[in-house]
């Protein structure tokens, strides 16, 4: 009898502790359910980026596009026959303090030959201190999230955005140069090149003044701000980088109009711009926006304190690459 109400209270016990972790589980939940949307949101990217992108992909047969460019001259500054939706202006970002000087004059002429394919257009220059006015006059809400990013290039890529939802227009890294104007382009309200293998690059990015999806992106900044992982690489990332930017395109709820540009199926890393490569429309001379800004990153990997586990993630990233190359060569299909 005594066993019996034992093992009775024994279970009551059990069951009333695993209500309580139940509660207190759905607590966690409940309180961390901006970062878990946040975090699902980012990770399915590579899920849903490529879904219906023959809406988004600027292509031949929807838009009767040409995507070689060959069909257009190289002088061809504005889209018409069609409404030019992208202003005729310029944007360069050089932001970084003292080496911002060396990357203007280091890039001088690559920027020169973007300018010189544009006659007649506005161009800006973004340093520093025209880049700090700009946001405390235009966007004063978010100045101090701004002018606290941890990292320099967090400052520059969202700095891409609201300049971008400003003024509209073109807005290219320093080391594009130009083989032709872009003026065929200016017919769509958005466009970027796509990256691989999923997303966009916003190293060169064209829009209308005050566009919805440019807004979303400026908007969306305050949102994933957070040190994701402590690591500075998947911070930039997931903060403002092409991964953030890529995120808020895919969960847009009509992408049509936000326009990505790649190549025709044959060929579709044509208007890639990862690493040193020649496109229609660019000669890309730096090897990505990240080592345009190398000094600017290496400083802020000094300062910080996770470069031993950084250099974990980092190490096993390799690891994995070569393994997965080694095990290609060996023609296994991973
Ligand atoms: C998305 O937008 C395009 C053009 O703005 C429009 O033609 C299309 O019907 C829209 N699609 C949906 C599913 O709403």
């Amino acid at each position: 009898m005594g066993a019996i109400i034992k093992s009775a209270r024994v279970q009551r016990t059990h069951r009333g502790l695993l209500t309580g972790l139940f509660a207190l589980a759905l607590l966690c939940l409940f309180c961390a359910r901006s970062l878990l949307y946040d975090v699902w949101t980012l990770a399915s990217l590579p899920m849903i980026w490529w879904s219906h992108s023959e809406r988004f992909l600027i292509s031949s047969h929807a838009d009767g596009f040409d995507l070689t460019f060959a069909n257009y001259s190289a002088d061809q500054t504005s889209a018409a026959p069609f409404e030019d939706r992208v202003p005729p202006i310029l944007h360069h970002v050089a932001m970084g303090g003292a080496g911002a000087e060396h990357h203007i004059a280091k890039w001088q002429d690559v920027r020169q030959s973007c300018i010189e394919v544009h006659p007649g257009w506005e161009v800006h220059l973004w340093t520093d201190e025209k880049a700090a006015t700009f946001v405390a006059d235009h966007f004063p809400e978010l100045r101090d999230m701004w002018e606290g990013y941890r990292y320099p290039i967090q400052k520059i890529d969202a700095l891409r955005y609201m300049i971008l939802y400003h003024y509209g227009g073109v807005i290219l890294d320093m080391d594009l140069q130009c083989r032709r104007a872009l003026g065929p382009l200016r017919r769509f309200g958005f466009v970027a090149p796509a990256a691989h293998p999923t997303g966009f690059s916003v190293g060169f990015m064209m829009a209308s003044r005050r566009n919805e999806f440019v807004g979303a992106m400026v908007r969306n900044l305050d949102r994933y701000n957070r040190h994701w992982l402590g690591l500075p690489y998947p911070t930039v990332m997931f903060s403002t980088g092409c991964h953030y930017a890529s995120t808020i395109h895919a969960y847009q709820r009509n992408r049509t109009e936000l326009k990505v540009l790649a190549g025709p199926p044959g060929n579709f890393r044509m208007h890639s711009l990862n690493g040193p490569v020649s496109t229609p429309i660019f000669n890309h001379l730096g090897s990505s926006s990240w080592h345009s800004y190398d000094a600017a990153m290496i400083v802020s990997l000094g300062k910080s304190k996770w470069k031993g586990p950084l250099m974990l993630v980092v190490g096993s990233a390799a690891a994995f690459i070569v393994i997965r190359r080694a095990r290609r060569r060996r023609g296994v299909r991973v």
